[in-house]
Parts: C-alpha cells; structure tokens; sequence
C-alpha cells in the first residue's frame, strides 16, 4: 500500500503534493518523492525515511512547476531505499505506483533483453519503460499508456508525466484506488481523499480498468479500451479526521475491513498461477534443491503474540504438507531455552513489525547455531527481515492500529504459501492437489468480503455481552489458535478478562468457571471436529451458558442448538481458520467501542515491542 497524489493548476506544485503526501502517510512511509515539470524540464526529488526528509530536501532547494506527482512508499518490490523510491523515470515517461505487478519478472526480463537497463528494482519502473517503449511519432501519449497497462498483470494505480506535455496528467487505475479532486483551474488526484480535502471536497472516483487525462480546466475518463465514461461529481462530507480512516470510526475498524485487500495483494505478490507456483522474496532460494529440504528434519516456527497464533494455525498445513515435525515455540520461551538446532533445522520467524526483540534475539540464536531461517514479515527491511536468510512479505500495508488483524489474517495465508513452496519443491505435496488448494486459496479474500457483509448482525450479537466481565472462547484443531486470538483481541482492547481454550480441555477445569449467562464464543464448523464440537456446546449450555457459535453456512442443526450463530461459507478445513479469526475480530471491535475505549491504543500496548 503506497500514497500517489497529483496536481495540474496555477499554483506551485511542490507544495501541494507535500501536503497531500503528509496525509496519506498512513500509506506507507519508508520513503517519498515527487516530479515536477517547469520549462520543458522535468525534476526528481525522492528520499528515503520519513516524508521530513523529503520535505527538508526540497525546503533547501524546492522544484518550480504547477504540475508533479508525488509518491509516500510502502515496500513490496525492492527494498526501501533512494533508488528505490518513486517517482521512476524512463525516457521521457516519469510514474509514480500503488499495487503490486504480478508478471514484473517476465516484462523486466523481456525489456533488459531488448536493452533496456533498470535503475531500480521496483515492478513499478517496468511502467515507465512500457509506455516508453509504445510511445512513437504517430502514437500519441495516452494510446502509448493505455497499450502499457494492457500488458500488466496484478494491481495498480498508476500517475504518469510526459516530460514535453507540462499541460496534462495521466492517470489509470485497476484494483487499487484512485480519487481525482476538481478545482477552479486546478485538478487534483490521490490515492485517497484526504490528501485532497484541504483543495476541494467535490470528486470522481476512477473505477477500475479506466483511465483519466487531467487538464488545468477538464478532466475526461475513458476505459482501458478508450470507451468514453461520463461520471457526476460527488461532494465530500467527511471531515479530514473521518477521511483519514476513510469514514471508519477507528483504524482498527478500518484495517478489519481492508482484509480482502490486504489478503489478495498478499497471495498476488507471491503467487504465479500460470505455473501454479509460488515465488518467496527470496524464500525460494534458500533451498536451492530438493535435496537440500529433505535434509530438513524439523522446523520451528517462532513469534509472539498474534503472530504466535498465526504459527499456531499454520503448523497444521505446514506438518501436513512438507510431512516434517513442526513445533511452534513463543519466541520469548524459545529464546532462553537451549533448543536443539542445527543445519538441519528450518526456523520461521513470523512478526508484524519485523523488529519484535525476543523474536528477533531468537532468531540470531537460531542462525548462530546453523540452522536456516525464514521470516514472514510485514515492514520490509526490517531487522528481522534483513537478518533472516529468506522473507515473505505480507503485503497488507501499515497497520496502525495496535491490535493486530490484516496481519494475522495474511501471516496465515503466508504460512500457507510457505507450505506449498516448500511442499511442491520438496515433492511432498502432490502437484494436483497444491494446484487445487492454491485455487481455493484465491477465493478467500471474497469470502472475507461476504463475512464483511454481516458485520451489522455480528456488532448486534457482541453488543448483547458487551456489560459481561469475562468470556470463554473454544475451538478444536486449526480453530483453537483462532479461540486464542479472539480470547487475546478481546482482552487487549476491551480490558475483559477472556480466555482461549482447546474445547477438548473444557473438562479439565475451565469448565467450573461456567454459570449462568456465562458467555462462550465457540467454533463449530462443518469438519472433522464437528460432533466434538457440538458435544462441548451442549457440555456449556447444560450449565446455562450464553453461547455465540461460528457455524457452517447452511448449518441448520446448530441454529436450534444455540441462539446467537455467525455463518461463515464452507472452505477446505485449512483455510476457514482466517475466515474465523474476522467475526473475532469484530466482536472484541464492537464490545471495547462500546465500553469507550481507545481501540486504536490500548493501555499498556505498543505496537512494536522492541524491549525484552
Ligand atoms: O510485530 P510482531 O508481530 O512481532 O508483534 C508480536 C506481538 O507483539 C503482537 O502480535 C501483539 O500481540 C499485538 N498487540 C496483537 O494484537
């Protein structure tokens, strides 16, 4: 997730996009730039780091033009660095990128092949090369851009400057967003509205698979296939607080929301569908050949916290799969243990912030003593992602919000993808059968959208326990880390004393805490735990229990079991834990904003713990 602002008008442009850029930092911030043409001449200026350097640079020596586009970058391809940062020129064509472009490997190699040279290693420069390359004296600007864009694969808004053209913005959005801003003689456009409200509140949002020519006076929208759109202008109400969290109340809200986003820009950056394959950032290469994996007899997987429950999930694909002992330790246990490892012992490290100390400690012992490391990360060059001998990025953008949520939705979905590349490199996955999964897999961000829809009927049901000071969560198998994590967001953020149990346990002790009006969140999906399943939902409601249950869509035995169900649709076993971890999430959301709290940050949390 990246910002892209633009502006054409009678003011110096410099300004405006560094004040759009302040705003959309919540984008991503490991490094900025903009463009700008005056006088037939275009100007680059990026930095790495925060937007302050950016703004520093250009306070010394500040660009003249009253047209630029500007960029705030999120890391996917390419670490953060100058080279790194957008805009990216070639020839005469300058751009500035949000999304990931899936078939960058392919086109980049084609182009070095006719002789082109990269001087970064963003999918986004293969843009600019494109419409370079379609840019001729009969092909006007626009048809160069629109024949560029046919050739991607994956997702993007893009922002283009032609160096001779000081008079037109083009811009062009698929799959990720794209709002343009009309003034008074001046037009603007960014990647979401708050970079626009302080110009104008009246706008046009871009759909996907159209594109847009922003003049001082016009702004005209095609389709890719260069139909003519006509759209009405909407007038925005938001405030600039509102906007920020694009109309949610919290960020947490929001981030819960971008699952489908986060999720499919997660498997798009990984996955090769043609060759039903998955490609790491530089995961693949860790193991060079089959017989290097196969000397692997045990892996580790290491995290704290929610990215702790994500290894706990992904242990059940992971075993299954490469057909090798996985164990999943704490991090902050595993650290002070004297754990067995050597060359042959794969650990992976999973963490948000990629700078979490006991995940990061635990790491360096592991490498220390031979073994090979693989991290699934989300801040890009973060120090465990730079320390690890493998990474595989979720690409779900900033989370701001303290609790976690996209992140551990997507760490999931990466623990599966680690399972098929190493699965399928290993031999021990059947190919039909990781082809047929990785379809399934695909479809997961549109369940979540579907899961999305009923978070009306979910904040009704959480409401009804919001004034209960304690809940217990159950679940069996690859369920009980999601009982865990809904146990763990409830307490973090509502303050309520939640505990997360194996229902198998139930018996064993926690069951005493059951009374009446006890509230029980249990899973009870359609699976092998089922019958189980449904045996400790009686076990609860014999000793009067209040039991909201995660059922199977079209599960009509438990709707006369228990009062409060949340249908889920039906996946493969391995993949409807990600799909119960977001009424999880939504519960704890609506409860802690009823009792009043300050979601976004908690007591006590931080977002990144780097102390021990
Ligand atoms: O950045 P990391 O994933 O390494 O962080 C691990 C935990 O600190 C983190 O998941 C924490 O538990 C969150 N507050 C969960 O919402």
């Amino acid at each position: 997730m990246c910002g892209i602002v633009g502006y054409i008008g009678q003011e110096q442009a410099a300004g405006i996009l560094l004040d759009g850029l302040s705003r959309l930092e919540y984008r991503g911030y490991d490094s900025a730039g903009i463009a700008v043409i005056s006088d037939g001449k275009l100007t680059i200026r990026r930095a790495q780091g925060k937007l302050s350097k950016l703004r520093e640079m250009i306070h010394s020596q500040s660009p003249e033009g009253k047209i630029g586009i500007g960029h705030t970058r999120w890391a996917t391809h390419g670490r953060p660095s100058e080279t790194n940062a957008h805009p990216h020129r070639y020839g005469k064509v300058t751009v500035v990128h949000n999304g990931i472009i899936e078939n960058f490997s392919e086109l980049r190699e084609a182009l070095i092949k006719k002789g082109h040279h990269f001087s970064s290693e963003t999918d986004t420069e293969i843009i600019a090369h494109l419409v370079d390359e379609e840019l001729g004296p009969k092909t006007p600007t626009l048809t160069a851009f629109r024949r560029a864009l046919h050739r991607l694969k994956g997702s993007f808004a893009v922002a283009l400057l032609h160096e001779f053209e000081p008079d037109t913005l083009y811009v062009a959005r698929s799959g990720s967003p794209l709002v343009l801003g009309l003034g008074e003689g001046e037009n603007f456009v960014a990647s979401d509205v708050p970079a626009l409200l302080p110009y104008t509140k009246r706008v046009l949002f871009l759909e996907d698979g159209e594109v847009a020519v922003l003049s001082r006076k016009n702004i005209e929208i095609e389709t890719l296939d260069g139909k003519k759109v006509q759209r009405e202008a909407k007038t925005i109400t938001w405030t600039l607080a509102m906007a920020e969290k694009a109309g949610y109340k919290h960020f947490m809200l929001k981030e819960i929301f971008e699952q489908p986003r986060a999720l499919a820009d997660t498997l798009r950056g990984h996955l090769d569908l043609v060759k039903s394959n998955v490609h790491g950032d530089g995961s693949g290469e860790i193991f060079k050949t089959k017989a290097d994996l196969e000397k692997i007899d045990k892996v580790y997987i290491v995290a704290c916290g929610t990215s702790w429950h994500a290894a706990l999930v992904g242990k059940y694909f992971l075993e299954s799969n490469l057909k090798t002992l996985v164990m999943v330790e704490q991090a902050s246990e595993f650290r002070y243990r004297d754990p067995i490892l050597d060359k042959n012992t794969l650990v992976i490290a999973i963490s948000q912030s990629g700078e979490t100390a006991d995940t990061l400690t635990a790491i360096r012992n592991a490498k220390a003593k031979g073994a090979k490391v693989l991290s699934i990360v989300n801040v890009v060059d973060s120090s465990i992602a730079r320390e690890s001998d493998g990474v595989l990025y979720t690409y779900t953008g900033p989370e701001i919000g303290v609790a976690a949520t996209k992140t551990f939705t997507a760490q999931i979905a990466a623990l599966h993808l680690v399972g098929l590349l190493l699965g399928r490199k290993k031999g021990s996955y059947k190919k039909d059968e990781a082809e047929k999964f990785l379809h399934e897999l695909l479809e997961v961000p549109g369940k979540i959208d579907e899961i999305l829809k009923q978070a009306e009927s979910i904040r009704e049901i959480a409401l009804k326990y919001a004034h209960s000071e304690d809940c217990l969560f159950i679940g069996r198998g690859p369920q009980f880390p999601i009982a865990l994590e809904g146990a763990l967001k409830l307490k973090e953020i509502s303050y309520l004393h939640a505990e997360g149990y194996p229902a198998g346990e139930l018996k064993h002790g926690p069951i005493a805490l059951i009374d009446q009006g006890s509230p029980v969140v249990a899973i009870a999906l359609q699976d092998d735990y089922y019958e189980k399943m449904m045996s400790n939902i009686q076990e609860v409601l014999s000793r009067q229990a209040s039991v909201v249950v995660l059922a199977t869509e079209g599960d009509r035995k438990i709707s006369s079991l228990a009062a409060d169900v949340i249908y889920l649709p039906r996946m493969h076993p391995f993949l409807t834990p990600i799909l119960a971890a977001v009424p999880m999430q939504l519960i704890a959301y609506y409860i802690a904003d009823h009792r009043g709290h300050d979601v976004d940050q908690p007591r006590n949390l931080a977002k990144s713990v780097t102390v021990e």
